[in-house]
């Protein structure tokens, strides 16, 4: 029987840029739209009834004394594979447990910074799907932004560090995956913060986020200050912690910038997207260290898993923030945009409160990668 490898073992591997060979089983279209990317991965795709009959087609892609991962779906096909490959001779081989469902709701933590009077920032990198959520605590409290569906891990996380989760924010109403926000806030005894315009439809109570009010974490250590930053939606906020570090939400990434979120809106939205990008983000700090909410490009995650940087660098390298004309501008936002993320609709539903699908169909409609930035 091959060995299995847990999420946490890849994760590990992928952050800290091993090198690291997965053969993907599942069908070639499935594979093609959605797979694992990131540090130093080399992958291959063949589809497993091809391999049922025999793994020599393998042999001639792969060393057999290699360390290889088998990926499929559930985890299930991986292991037949996996069985297969072993007794053909190959001598390093693991299935990753649970498959490619089980990595989609992967979260590493990953350490950001010490805040300046205490406390630490941490960002959860979802690798499955590109998606980052934020964890700060200060003096016994914390305040988790953008949390994935998955809230027990941030539970355990505050238990580990002894903190307690005062503060559930979302930069916006998401549309590419089911936001923890509120099931982490009732859980927790938190409250809930959204921006109200993007709120406009939720079936339930929730905390204005609104610049000037600002969210303070521990006694006043870590204030968490909304800035009104439109574009990606109507309500986008971003969050500036610390004096230092400027969450982003999906209005700016490390290579690309945020869409008008959905595109029956790009039109109308366009403009605040610019407003934000070249107005209104431009006035702050350029030492700000930029956190966004999601990556797209498997480059843009750093070594030790870190996706961040400079404002002041992305506005001299990032291409989203380099094009001076606005109609140029307007014409690669709006001509740029990628399909809309699986399920959207449905998504927008459930984190309104409108819907509420059992949990495998959540888990359903979040399966692919995220689709929330400009196609450069
Ligand atoms: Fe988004």
């Amino acid at each position: 029987m091959a060995q299995t490898m847990s999420t946490t073992e890849l994760a590990e591997k992928i952050i800290n840029y091993e090198e690291t060979t997965i053969l993907d089983v599942r069908n070639t279209e499935e594979f093609d739209d959605w797979k694992i990317e990131g540090g130093n991965v080399e992958i291959i795709n063949e589809p497993y009834f091809n391999l049922l009959d025999g793994v020599e087609s393998i042999g001639d892609k792969l060393d057999k004394d290699k360390e290889i991962i088998v990926v499929c779906a559930k985890g299930g096909s991986s292991e037949m594979i996996a069985d297969l490959l072993e007794e053909a001779g190959f001598t390093n081989v693991y299935s990753l447990e649970g498959g490619m469902k089980a990595w989609s709701e992967h979260l590493e933590p990953v350490k950001i910074a010490d805040l300046k009077d205490g406390g630490e920032l941490y960002q959860f990198v979802r690798l499955g799907k590109g998606c980052l959520s934020y964890f700060v605590e200060s003096n016994g409290e914390a305040a988790v932004i953008d949390p994935a569906r998955m809230i027990d891990v941030y539970i355990r996380f505050a238990e580990e560090k002894g903190v307690q989760i005062k503060h559930v924010l979302d930069t916006h109403l998401h549309a590419d995956h089911i936001s923890g926000g509120r099931k982490l806030a009732e859980e927790t005894a938190g409250s809930y913060y959204l921006p109200p315009k993007d709120a406009t439809e939720v079936t339930f109570n929730y905390q204005p986020l609104q610049e000037g009010n600002d969210i303070m974490v521990g006694n006043t250590q870590v204030s968490v200050q909304p800035v009104y930053s439109p574009g990606h939606t109507i309500g986008s906020t971003s969050f500036i912690i610390d004096d230092a570090y400027l969450l982003t939400g999906d209005i700016l990434f490390v290579k690309s910038i945020g869409r008008p979120d959905l595109a029956g809106f790009a039109e109308d939205w366009v403009g605040d997207l610019r407003e934000t990008l070249y107005s209104r983000y431009k006035d702050l700090s350029k030492e700000l260290i930029a956190l966004p909410a999601h990556y797209t490009f498997a480059e843009e995650l750093g070594k030790g898993g870190q996706v961040s940087a400079r404002l002041g660098d992305l506005y001299e390298k990032n291409t989203g923030l380099q094009v001076e004309n606005e109609n140029d501008f307007r014409k690669m936002v709006t001509e740029n945009l990628p399909p809309q993320p699986n399920d959207y609709q449905a998504i927008r539903e459930t984190n309104m409160g409108k819907i509420n699908p059992e949990h495998e169909k959540q888990k359903e409609m979040e399966t692919g990668p995220n689709r929330c930035a400009v196609e450069g």
